[in-house]
């Protein structure tokens, strides 16, 4: 059995094409894994705080020493770090928002890249802790960026997910869904069919 675990940041829920992505994949892992539980963390309607003083006062200090504010922060980021740990299969959808991710899945990623819980400093360097995961990376963008320098999504997830210890990540890219013509529908196809092949 694998849990898996599925973050949605796109701020549209009707039309958005990530989510129609993560959508096909909730599907595609039911029919193949019918007992598997699926977690969904929509951070749209369910937004996480971007970090502050209360968090990170709370995290640097000892227990005892936390003010009621502090703790219920750190107890926020707790709850996602312990949903990320427990996962064995994540699944993150992005879509481009200005050459990058959303706010809103930057701000998960800052809670849940936490020293000592998903990643440790070795003497060698940093060492990420969370072994034998694999990660799925659905975009939509409204141009077309994969495999170019412009991408500043696929290095940036890839290099984050290593940090905490997942290399076996898989991007999937809906591209050209704002340029006209049949890009649209031939970048929503392309991405349907391959995530259809891979997961
Ligand atoms: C605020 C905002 C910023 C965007 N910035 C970009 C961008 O920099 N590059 C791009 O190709 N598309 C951009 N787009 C288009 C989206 O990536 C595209 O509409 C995508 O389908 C959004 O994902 P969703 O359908 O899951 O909501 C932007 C859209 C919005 C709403």
């Amino acid at each position: 059995m694998s849990r898996v675990l599925i973050i949605e940041s796109s701020a549209r829920q009707q039309d958005s094409v990530s989510r129609q992505l993560t959508q096909q994949f909730i599907g595609q892992w039911q029919a193949a894994h019918p007992a598997d539980p699926i977690t969904v963390r929509d951070l749209a309607t369910d937004p996480v705080p971007h970090l502050d003083s209360h968090l990170l006062g709370g995290w640097m200090k000892p227990a005892e020493q936390r003010t009621d504010i502090e703790k219920a922060s750190l107890e926020r980021s707790n709850q996602l770090t312990d949903e990320l740990l427990a996962a064995d299969v994540l699944v993150l959808a992005a879509p481009m928002y200005n050459f990058a991710i959303p706010s809103t899945l930057k701000a998960w990623l800052d809670h849940v890249l936490r020293a000592g819980l998903t990643f440790k400093y070795t003497d060698t360097g940093p060492q990420g802790l969370l072994v034998g995961k694999r990660a799925y990376v659905l975009t939509a963008r409204g141009g077309l960026y994969a495999g170019g320098t412009n991408d500043h999504q696929e290095p940036y997830l890839r290099q984050v997910l290593a940090f905490i210890g997942i290399h076996d990540v898989t991007f999937i890219h809906a591209e050209g869904l704002n340029m006209g013509g049949d890009f649209q529908e031939k970048g929503l196809n392309q991405a349907k069919a391959r995530l259809a092949q891979v997961a």
